[in-house]
């Protein structure tokens, strides 16, 4: 596994043939409210893309059903022609309806025409990683992944996608989808308070592949609990800082991509994960998010 000069927290990671810091951007929250439509302030948005990139960031997390095609066109609006160390990595498997929900689109021919939109939307010929996300909105579902990701790996083969991952999937899955073709990443829903996925971020760091939780600052519904705050509070650090700071020690396969539309938002994000959490602090986080520890 190569490295990176980085002054981001955590050092760096290598996703296939690319290395990046470890902490990255999530550009969900730069579309409208509850992810459609466009943002109240588009400059704004293209401000957080660049400062991110400035600061150092080489990993954007997106999707075309953001917005749907919002966050694409901003991240091609500010950064086109990209930077060669930039990873843009997208995903498919879900559409949008007109009130907002993220009906599931996963028949081969969705899976063709969304990776096409991808493409479009972001102005490129191939695409860096693409998850293929799974489940719902509680969560993942059960169930053969075969024929979408099978889809997927053809679209690799024919060289429109680089790298592969898999999103909202259950262990099975994740091990469904290795069966088929080499996956680089596992986008999950993980932070200090929902720990469903740590047997499965341990297993994939054996085996080197990286581990993305989204939701890592809790999502539409920030983090709160008597004990973060009270790290928080010893460690003369923001909530943010504590939880991101958590996720980067959790394991060298975690990769942060905490997601705001706020450049000082993004600016305190970079510098709190820097925190250095004593085995003291980490204990008495862990018991946030398993009762019994
Ligand atoms: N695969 C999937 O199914 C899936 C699902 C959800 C998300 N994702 C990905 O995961 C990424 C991260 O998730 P997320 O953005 O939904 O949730 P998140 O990173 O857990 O939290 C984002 C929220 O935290 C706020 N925030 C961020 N930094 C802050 C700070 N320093 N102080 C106060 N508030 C702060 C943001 O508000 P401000 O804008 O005001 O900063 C925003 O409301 C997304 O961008 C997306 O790329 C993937």
């Amino acid at each position: 596994m190569s490295t990176l000069e980085t002054t981001l927290p955590g050092g760096s990671w290598t996703l296939g043939d690319r290395t990046v810091p470890r902490f990255g951007y999530g550009a969900m929250q730069l579309a409208g409210p509850w992810v459609m439509g466009p943002p109240a302030d588009p400059d704004g948005a293209l401000a957080v893309l660049r400062e991110a990139v400035d600061l150092g960031i080489t990993h954007i997390d997106t999707s075309a059903a953001y917005g749907p095609h919002v966050t694409n066109r901003l991240i091609r609006d500010a950064l086109h022609p990209y930077p060669d160390s930039l990873l843009v990595a997208t995903k498919v498997g879900a559409d949008r309806d007109a009130g907002g929900g993220w009906p599931p689109a996963r028949q081969p021919a969705d899976i063709r025409r969304q990776v096409r939109e991808n493409l479009d939307d972001l102005g490129v010929d191939s695409l860096d990683l693409v998850y293929l996300r799974l489940g719902d909105a509680e969560g993942p579902v059960a169930g053969s992944l075969a024929e979408p990701f099978g889809t997927l790996a053809e679209l690799r083969r024919q060289g429109l996608v680089r790298h592969l991952g898999v999103s909202n999937a259950t262990a099975e899955q994740v091990a469904e989808a290795r069966a088929i073709a080499p996956i680089v990443s596992v986008q999950n829903m993980y932070n200090l308070a929902h720990r469903y996925d740590d047997e499965l971020i341990d297993a994939l760091a054996a085996d080197g592949v990286a581990y993305v939780p989204f939701f890592p600052l809790g999502g539409f519904t920030p983090l709160q609990a008597a004990a973060l705050s009270g790290v928080a509070d010893r460690a003369g650090a923001s909530p943010m800082a504590v939880a991101l700071a958590w996720l980067l020690q959790r394991s060298p396969n975690v990769l942060l991509i905490p997601g705001t539309s706020s450049v000082t938002h993004l600016r305190e994000n970079v510098a709190g994960a820097a925190l250095a959490l004593s085995a003291d602090d980490v204990a008495e986080l862990d018991r946030i998010g398993r009762p019994g520890s």
